[in-house]
């Protein structure tokens, strides 16, 4: 913060004091409930005609509370229909409507609307109406209308193209129809697209610039939790980040095989899998356990989906109930549980819950990243579909950097059991490698073309180094077979290969046995 910034500030607290010396109860009152005289100058709305505002702040910044005093605006102004949606109803209920900078918080008794929660609105003083949706149905948002709406925290909803889009399309009532949409941000398409759309007005901020209205236990929790991290960069200081260049997972792959609320009603599974890599300890500090439920569809070429990221604090009670719901919900054949230091733990808990799952214990032999390669593999394949958006999850497969990050987040590790159990280990990763094995030949194919003509100036086009043909995909394959398959066995005769071996990269052989047979046959 800059030293003119500051000085406003104190003139700002300086000139507020004076005016509450000389003021009765009820102009107090009002005072108290005057946005204006408290907001900053960042949480108030750009004065052109915007179709959307989008704040993007850090967690803390004062986004629901801008949201909803935007909402008690509109209403005053006159907007009968200000429509609420939240990721989930839980965030509607405990955040947009009842939370400390929600719609009933923010106003005074005399303009504080009815919550009806059973019929999902909120009555207003004027006769206006608002409905409250979220983004987890985004189908009962098709054909309604409105005039105003609120979005909380887009970049969480699961399914946040459909619902924005359901959105956009009931946005028709009145004659200036509007949206503020209030989040933290991820790089996902809808919050990339948003920011380019020039009807948008974007405001942003950090968590820091609050820091004076913050529980001191909140502030420190989030700042000691992602301060001086990559993902902090988007959790506190809003950043919209673009791909880390040492993680095994691109947004873009991620982005392109999503599918979509409509899509996933359709599926056909034909194996379902609950994976869970249970927190060692368990109490408000600790590690979050993974839980996530992933299926495969039929037929050869099989596409993956990860269906629920179910995953956070639990105890081991809380853990295993959880993951015997969604054994059944989805009817999954199997829980797969990972033994770390806890032994038969995860097994004997789960069984206490329900001693009739089918169960089965993992082992992580492997380091991480190589049991992570394989499955970031099948995404880059894209051939799996993350069925509406799993923020949390995405943002660890992200941001992980296997090299530079020594524990891989709860969530992908959850993700990684999933989809080894259904790729199957061996059928998986031997797939996998034919894959490699095509397109890294057809590189290296590539390489064999003729050196580029000289140009009719004379001039000869720099050749191509071989490192930029031979791209990615001979290299995961490389990398790969020298973790998985040990090069030991001759690719000709199949006996083991001594120190004499000629080789072309993918296969290996004893130099005796690339000669016609006639000239070893004696
Ligand atoms: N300008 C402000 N003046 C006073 N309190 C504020 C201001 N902006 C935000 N707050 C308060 O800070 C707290 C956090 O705000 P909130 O809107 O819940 O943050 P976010 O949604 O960005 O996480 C709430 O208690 C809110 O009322
Ligand atoms: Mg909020």
């Amino acid at each position: 913060m800059g030293g003119s910034s500051v000085i406003e500030q104190l003139r700002r607290e300086k000139d507020l004091r004076q005016r509450l010396e000389t003021l009765s109860d009820e102009e107090l009152l009002n005072l108290a409930y005057d946005w204006k005289s408290w907001a900053r100058p960042t949480q108030l709305a750009p004065t052109w005609d915007w179709a959307t505002w989008l704040v993007l702040a850090g967690r803390g910044f004062g986004k629901t509370r801008i949201g909803a005093e935007q909402v008690r605006q509109w209403i005053k102004d006159g907007y009968n229909r200000v429509n609420f949606i939240a990721a989930t109803a839980d965030d509607l209920r405990d955040i947009m409507v009842e939370g400390e900078s929600g719609i009933l918080a923010v106003c005074p008794p005399d303009e504080r609307p009815t919550y009806r929660v059973s019929k999902r609105r909120l009555e207003w003083p004027n006769g206006a109406i608002s409905l409250l949706f979220t983004a987890a149905e985004p189908e009962r948002l098709r054909g309604k209308q409105h005039e105003a709406l609120w979005a909380d925290e887009i970049a969480a909803w699961q399914y946040a193209q459909d619902a924005w889009d359901q959105a956009m399309f009931g946005l028709r009532l009145g004659r200036n129809p509007r949206t503020i949409a209030t989040t933290t941000p991820k790089p996902t398409k809808l919050i990339r697209e948003l920011i380019k759309d020039p009807t948008v007005a974007v405001t942003k901020g950090t968590t820091y610039e609050n820091k004076t209205n913050l529980a001191p236990t909140f502030y420190s929790k989030i700042i000691k939790k992602y301060e001086n991290t990559r993902l902090g960069r988007q959790e506190l200081n809003a950043e919209v980040l673009d791909d880390n260049p040492g993680a095994l997972w691109k947004m873009a792959d991620i982005e392109e095989t999503r599918i979509t609320h409509d899509e996933f009603k359709k599926l056909e599974l034909s194996r379902i899998v609950v994976a869970i890599d249970p927190a060692v300890t368990s109490n408000e500090e600790s590690d979050e356990t993974g839980i996530i439920v992933a299926g495969q569809d039929f037929g050869d070429n099989t596409h993956y989906y990860i269906l629920e990221d179910a995953s956070g604090i639990y105890t081991p009670d809380g853990w295993a109930s959880k993951a015997v719901l969604l054994y059944h919900k989805w009817e999954a054949d199997r829980i797969v549980g990972e033994v770390n230091n806890g032994g038969d733990m995860v097994e004997t808990t789960i069984r206490h819950k329900d001693p009739n799952v089918s169960y089965k214990s993992v082992h992580a032999s492997r380091g991480k990243a190589v049991r992570a390669e394989p499955v970031s593999a099948l995404y880059e394949q894209h051939r799996v579909h993350h069925v509406g958006t799993l923020g949390t999850l995405e943002d660890q497969l992200i941001n992980w950097n296997p090299k530079t990050d020594d524990d891989s987040p709860d969530r992908l590790d959850a993700d990684v059991w999933a989809l080894t159990e259904l790729a199957g280990e061996w059928e998986g990763w031997e797939g996998l490698l034919k894959h490699y094995r095509g397109v890294a030949t057809a590189a290296v194919e590539d390489t064999k073309k003729p050196e580029p003509v000289p140009k009719a100036d004379g001039v000869r086009p720099a050749p191509e180094s071989v490192e930029a043909k031979v791209p990615k995909p001979l290299r995961a394959y490389n990398e790969m077979l020298a973790k998985l398959t040990p090069i030991d066995a001759c690719s000709k005769c199949g006996k083991p290969l001594g120190s004499n071996v000629s080789t072309d990269g993918f296969n290996s052989w004893h130099p005796e046995c690339d000669k016609p047979s006639w000239a070893t046959a004696d």
